[in-house]
Order: structure tokens, then C-alpha cells, then sequence
């Protein structure tokens, strides 16, 4: 016999299933309460407790610490594959062979010329703006230059719209830092892999060839990977109530981007390097820092530390610091500022503030630091992110479509004034 929930109110009993995922984790299927009792609703702000979809696309326990894309752990995945592997894992569900592999990249490439016109489009923002701003507008402009609707019935076409967007992304990530630089807009080089595309786009001097380090293209490789997906957080959740309404997947990529560009999500890796960089400058005092960020009268938080989900700690933040010590190893880098951030990381682990609140460093705590290291610009680490996270919105759109949820239309409880009749304004 299923498990059922039992909700008592007035009195009166009601019933609801117990589902379970594959992981066995346990939620209370309500799609019926508001018929059921004639019209109570559930009340969570910041869906601190609720279950927006099903999804089969990524597993996160949080006190565990354990992240998975379609089974496979984050450890594993970050140490032995690539990039696009991961990107066609996560949409796809399964690991390409060669031949899936290189179909998918060589589709990719055939896709990744952007119409010339997106360049009058990038031309009239100021050299001023944040490229995530920018690229936020530049891709939702991408549905003017491609206007065909996705088929969703039609694998074909959803195909090709996946195709399209993997291979115009990086073009536009690197147009919007050209842009802030004064340099000269770059295409691809179909003899290079995705990510070699990427470092080449983003770092060519117009003066001479590019020459590729290896220590780069896996870094990159790797950050993209641990910031491939994450479930339902705030950018992937708008991602998909934007395509709920059945908008086109460039449009609800393009409301993803500007979700992950506040401080509290996407911006905290931006964020933190600010932080590390103020608290260098202000004397190397963490001290400090840390006691302002346990000030409740100060809004002052530690930047990179705490999660919704994750209460043991991020086991993206355990890869990602040890790839600092590696990347700015290897490339001989020494930054004063890594020192700062793994004595704050210290700090905060003893302090009896952070560990009865759970508050652990997060995936974007270690790396702008990395980022910093390979040459990419402050402002631009936001979009990398968003280069990242990419295959993971595609994933779950994609997903959102192929199950045909529902449009999201949450409900609310209405705090506002009752019925008072208008009053004309010589009276007011
Ligand atoms: N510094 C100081 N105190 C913190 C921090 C922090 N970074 N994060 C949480 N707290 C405190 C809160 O003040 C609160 O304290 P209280 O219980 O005494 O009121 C308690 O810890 C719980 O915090 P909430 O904000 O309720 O936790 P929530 O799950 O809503 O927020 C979030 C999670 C947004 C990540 C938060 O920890 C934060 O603001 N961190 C800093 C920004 C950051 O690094 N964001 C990146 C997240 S990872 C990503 O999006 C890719």
C-alpha cells in the first residue's frame, strides 16, 4: 500500500501520496490541496520546501555533500572528462561515444557563426557596461536572428536549437569582454575544441596567432563542469518557468543569465574577489571581516560562504580549491589573496557563528581566484558561470518541455488592504 500524508485542518482530515525519488527522498505530492479543502495553499518563501518538478538530471544531498549529473559523481566527472562530454551527458542523460561526441561538436561548430548584425546590437552599449548585462540582451536577440520557433514534438528541432546555442554562446562570451577591452570581435577556429575556442575567442591579439596552454584549457575545462548544473536554484528555476510559458529556449536562457547575475547567486564569485581584494588592501585584517559579517547590524556578508542546500560543505568548493593551488602552481603565479581567502576559510570553520549556521565556503569562494590566475577580467567571471551553466539550463529547459509541465503560476496570500471604494482625487 502507498504512503499517504495526513493534513488536519478545522477538524477535517485530508490525504495526500508520499512520493519517492530513486534516492528515496521524500515529498508530500499536494497537486490537490487547494480542491481538496477549497482553496488553502501552502505558504514558502524562497521554496525553502518545496519540490518544483521532477527532474532526472541532477542529484544533490546536502549534508552529504554529494553531487551527481544523471548518476554520475561530480569527483569523477571533473577528473576524467571534458566539457562537451558533460554537456551532452547532462541534456542527452547518457555519456556520447566517440561518434555521438563528435557529431555534437562537429553540429556545434557548423552553428557557431553569430549573424553580423548582433554587432550594430553590441556596438550601441557603452564600453561601461557589465557583460553580463550584455550578454544577457545578446542572447535574447539571438531569437530575432533566429526566429523559428522549436518544435518541441520534433527531436530535430530541438536538436538544432541546442546545437545553435552551444555554438553562438561562446561567441557572444567573448564579444562582450572584447567589447570592455577596445578589441577587435573574434570567431572561432574549427580545428580547436570547445574550450581551446573559448581561451582563443576570449584572449587572441589581433597582432599575432594564439598560442594555447594546456594548464588553461584544463582549468577551464574543469570549472565549466563543476558549474555545469545544479538542480533548481534561482537561475535554473527561472529558466524554466520562463520556457513554462512556452517562450523559446534563447529567451529562457536569456532570463537564466540575468538571475545568475545577483550577488547572492552567479555574482558572489565577482563578489568575493572584491572582498578578498578590499581586505588585502585594507591591511590583511580577516579578523575584521569576519566580525562584520556576524554583525546582524551590519550588511556585511562573507562573500562565497553559505548555501541553501549544502550544510557539510560544497564538493565543488573541496575540487575547485585544490585546482587554485594546481593552476597557480603550474602557472607560477603567486597571489597574496589565495593566502587571505584560505585564512578566512579557516577562520570561519572554527568560529562557533558559522558552524551553528552551517555556513561552508561555496563553489564561487576559490574560483575567481583561479580565474584571476588565467588573465580573465573581474567583471567577466560571472559569465563564465553562465558558460558553465549553459548545458544545465538546455538540460533542465529541455526536460521542463519533453515532460510538458505545467506553466509556473505559484499562488500567494494576499496581505494588502480589503475592499475601500475609490475616493476622487480633490478628496484624497
Ligand atoms: N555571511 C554571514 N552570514 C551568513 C552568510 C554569509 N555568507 N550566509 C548566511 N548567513 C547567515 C544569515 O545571516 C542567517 O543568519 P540568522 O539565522 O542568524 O539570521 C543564516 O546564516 C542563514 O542564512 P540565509 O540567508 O537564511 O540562508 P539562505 O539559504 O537563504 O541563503 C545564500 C543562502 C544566499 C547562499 C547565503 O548563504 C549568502 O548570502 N551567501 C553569500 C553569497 C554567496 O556566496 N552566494 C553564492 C551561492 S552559491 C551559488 O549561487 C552558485
Amino acid at each position: 500500500m502507498s504512503e499517504k500524508a495526513t493534513l488536519e485542518i478545522n477538524g477535517e482530515k485530508y490525504e495526500f501520496p508520499i512520493v519517492k525519488g530513486t534516492e528515496n527522498e521524500v515529498a508530500i505530492d499536494i497537486k490537490t490541496l487547494r480542491s481538496a479543502t477549497g482553496g488553502v495553499i501552502t505558504i514558502d518563501p524562497g521554496y525553502k520546501n518545496t519540490g518544483s518538478c521532477e527532474s532526472a538530471i541532477t542529484f544533490l544531498d546536502g549534508e552529504k555533500g554529494i553531487l551527481r549529473y544523471r548518476g554520475y559523481s561530480i569527483e569523477e566527472l571533473a577528473d576524467k572528462a571534458d566539457f562537451l562530454e558533460v554537456a551532452y551527458l547532462l541534456i542527452f542523460g547518457e555519456l556520447p561515444s566517440q561518434e555521438e561526441l563528435d557529431k555534437f561538436h562537429s553540429d556545434i561548430k557548423e552553428n557557431s557563426v553569430v549573424d553580423d548584425d548582433v554587432k550594430k546590437i553590441l556596438d550601441a552599449f557603452p564600453k561601461s557596461a557589465h557583460p553580463m548585462g550584455v550578454l544577457s540582451s545578446l542572447t535574447a536577440a539571438l531569437t530575432a536572428f533566429n526566429p523559428s520557433s522549436v518544435d518541441v514534438e520534433s527531436e530535430e528541432d530541438m536538436y538544432n536549437s541546442i546545437v545553435r546555442i552551444m555554438g553562438k554562446f561562446p561567441v557572444l562570451v567573448s564579444w562582450a569582454m572584447r567589447k570592455k577591452h577596445g578589441l577587435p570581435l573574434e570567431y572561432g577556429d574549427d580545428n580547436l575544441g570547445y574550450v581551446e575556442n573559448v581561451l582563443r575567442m576570449m584572449f587572441k591579439n589581433p597582432n599575432r596567432e594564439y598560442e594555447q596552454n594546456p594548464i588553461l584549457i584544463d582549468a577551464l575545462d574543469k570549472l565549466l563542469i563543476l558549474h555545469a548544473d545544479h538542480e533548481q536554484n534561482c537561475s535554473t528555476s527561472t529558466v524554466r518557468i520562463t520556457g513554462s510559458s512556452h517562450a523559446g529556449l534563447f529567451v529562457s536562457l536569456a532570463s537564466g543569465i540575468s538571475a545568475l547575475w545577483g550577488p547572492l547567486h552567479g555574482g558572489a564569485n565577482q563578489a568575493v574577489l572584491e572582498m578578498l581584494e578590499a581586505i588585502k588592501e585594507d591591511g590583511g585584517d580577516t579578523k575584521k571581516y569576519m566580525a562584520k559579517a556576524k554583525d546582524k547590524e551590519d550588511p556585511f556578508r562573507l562573500m562565497g560562504f553559505g548555501h541553501r542546500v549544502y550544510k557539510n560543505f560544497d564538493p565543488r568548493a573541496r575540487i575547485i580549491k585544490k585546482a587554485a593551488d594546481e593552476v597557480l602552481g603550474d602557472l607560477g603565479v603567486e597571489d597574496p589573496i589565495l593566502d587571505i581567502a584560505k585564512g578566512l576559510e579557516k577562520e570561519a570553520l572554527e568560529d562557533q557563528y558559522f558552524v551553528d549556521r552551517k555556513l561552508y565556503p561555496n563553489v564561487d569562494f576559490y574560483s575567481g581566484i583561479i580565474y584571476r590566475a588565467m588573465g580573465i577580467p573581474v567583471e567577466m567571471f560571472t559569465v563564465m558561470f553562465a558558460l558553465g551553466r549553459l548545458p544545465g539550463w538546455i538540460a533542465q529547459w529541455r526536460e521542463m518541455r519533453l515532460r510538458k509541465e505545467p506553466i509556473g503560476r505559484p499562488r500567494q496570500l494576499y496581505i494588502g488592504e480589503n475592499y475601500r471604494p475609490f475616493s476622487p482625487i480633490e478628496k484624497r
